[in-house]
């Protein structure tokens, strides 16, 4: 059966392209002419379910249910054969790692991908809410991408990530971009290829978001950037409702992936020479609470240790959770990276309790001193919001000290920043945006200074790089990370790329090292 058959068997008519064009005119300016009324009841009370914030927040006891069924449907399959996707991707690794997922998808639906938005057939935003500037900067984007529309009607134009999660995103979306095609949410990255079909048949925006606690789909393609470093996800969603925080709304429930299907993803990216994995997740540390066996992260590292492969780091960790069995394992395996990404967002107790973070000043300190003395190499690095509501300059003078405390040697500094639907957005604020932004000037400058500091302490050292490729500056630079995550700039052959070679650290800066390879160290031919 041919394409047309197929789709034509489906009861799918596939317009010629003057027909999309004229379809997709008249759908705007249907669009144009309704209310935003008509237009919410129309996609949300008829056709689609809307993100539901209250929904997104239940956490019920049923099991995960787990897939390992995914499939491209037939009459998708070559569907973008001579077409090209580009998906464009905000915020954190796990949104890193789901465009890999999508552009997996989209390769298996024979597209190729692309960085000319002109050239694209299929464009994908990957959206963050974190804070209010992610999301501002995604809808400059959207605004940027509209003329691309007029200029190609069959474009697909798709907005994902985080921010569909957001009810007042999509209303947004609905009421002032009616040009896009596609919403859908973190939930519905599998059902990608059904979405694109709707989207490209359809005459509607297509809008599929489900505010539910989350399944896990574990046979999912990947086109995974680059052959020497990999992501893989441990568990999904968050469960600690920090007050803040957006994430357990946009993300589900926390999930863990069963240990014999990462392991066995780690095992295959080893067996493809991938020299490095990074074990994501919102909250590493809470990997294994949802199984009904004995089973948490340390016990996951421990087996993961075994794996031929050179470098294994993980994040994010949540203080609360952090183990002793993890800093066992941890102190015990060369192959296990001894950085430690600990988010501590504040260092007054007080604050981290209206924080709900579920762990006192003290308790952080105390934490740190268990992981310095199982591991004195150990890098610590952290994330830290000023301004949270009423922050007190006291308390603010208690977060410089506590990063002084721990030593932190780079530090990701955000102002707090109300979302929509959390517990604190509700709350009163006294604290003047300017004194935030000093407060995080003051911070920065600390943090700054601290890695400025780490870093001249390599001066003459000779350090362990697994190299890159070329410097993003200059094409004959290669460059590379530290065991400790410090990124190393030096001059070398082109054949150590995606090898671990030694470099002699012949100059410091704030934030990357600059070296000479050590010859000996690597055979080159
Ligand atoms: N405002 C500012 N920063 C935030 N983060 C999370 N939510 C907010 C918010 N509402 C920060 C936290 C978190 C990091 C990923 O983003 O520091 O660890
Ligand atoms: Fe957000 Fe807190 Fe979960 Fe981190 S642990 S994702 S800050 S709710």
């Amino acid at each position: 059966m041919n394409e047309k058959q197929r789709l034509a068997s489906q009861q799918i008519k596939q317009p010629n392209s003057t027909d999309v064009k004229s379809d997709a005119n008249d759908n705007l300016d249907r669009l144009k002419q309704m209310s935003s009324d008509d237009l919410i009841s129309r996609y949300f009370q008829t056709t689609y379910e809307p993100p539901n914030m209250r929904k997104a927040k239940k956490r019920l006891k049923k099991d995960v249910d787990i897939h390992y069924d995914f499939e491209i449907p037939e009459e998708m399959q070559n569907i973008g054969e001579g077409k090209k996707f580009m998906i464009r991707t905000y915020g954190c690794q796990m949104n890193e790692h789901d465009t890999e997922v999508m552009a997996g998808i989209l390769t298996q639906m024979g597209y190729t991908s692309t960085d000319d938005t002109h050239d694209a057939d299929i464009i994908l935003l990957n959206t963050c809410a974190i804070r209010e500037n992610a999301e501002n900067k995604v809808f400059g984007e959207i605004g940027h991408l509209k003329p691309l529309k007029t200029e190609n009607p069959d474009l697909i134009l798709g907005v994902c990530g985080c921010m569909s999660q957001e009810e007042s995103v999509v209303n947004r979306i609905l009421e002032k971009h009616q040009f896009v095609d596609l919403i859908f949410g973190t939930h519905n990255i599998h059902r990608l290829p059904q979405l694109v079909q709707e989207a490209m048949f359809g005459k509607e925006m297509v809008v599929e978001v489900w505010s539910k606690e989350g399944d896990i789909i574990e046979n999912l393609p990947k086109q995974r950037k680059g052959n020497i470093k990999a992501w893989v996800n441990i568990m999904y969603g968050c469960d600690k409702f920090c007050t803040y925080c957006i994430v357990p709304y946009t993300r589900g429930k926390e999930r863990s992936r069963l240990p014999e299907d990462i392991v066995q993803e780690v095992r295959h990216l080893a067996a493809q020479g991938y020299k490095e994995v990074t074990l994501l997740g919102q909250n590493v540390n809470a990997y294994g609470k949802d199984f009904d066996f004995e089973y948490g992260l340390g016990d996951l590292m421990e087996e993961i240790s075994k794996i031929d492969i050179p470098r294994v780091r993980f994040t994010t960790s949540h203080p609360r959770d952090f183990d002793d069995r993890l800093i066992d394992v941890l102190s015990k395996h060369d192959n296990l990276l001894d950085h430690i990404h600990l988010p501590v967002q504040s260092g007054s107790s007080d604050i981290l309790r209206v924080m709900a973070r579920r762990y006192t000043r003290e308790q952080y300190l105390e934490l740190v001193r268990k992981i310095r003395e199982a591991m004195p190499n150990a890098t610590l690095t952290t994330d830290i919001i000023v301004g949270f509501p009423n922050e007190t300059d006291e308390q603010f003078e208690e977060t410089l000290s506590l990063v002084e405390e721990v030593g932190f040697e780079s530090a990701y500094t955000f102002i707090y920043s109300p979302r929509e639907g959390t517990p604190s957005a509700r709350w009163e604020d006294h604290t003047p945006m300017e004194v935030k932004k000093e407060r995080l000037q003051r911070l920065n400058a600390l943090v700054n200074q601290q890695s400025a500091d780490t870093m001249k302490k390599y001066q003459g050292e000779t350090v362990k790089v697994l190299v890159e490729g070329e410097s993003k500056k200059d094409p004959d630079v290669l460059s590379g990370y530290t065991e400790r995550n410090k990124l190393v700039n030096f001059r070398g052959p082109k054949s150590v790329i995606g090898e671990m070679v030694d470099v002699k650290i012949t100059n410091t800066k704030t934030w990357t090292l600059d070296g000479e390879m050590v010859e000996s160290a690597v055979e080159v031919n």
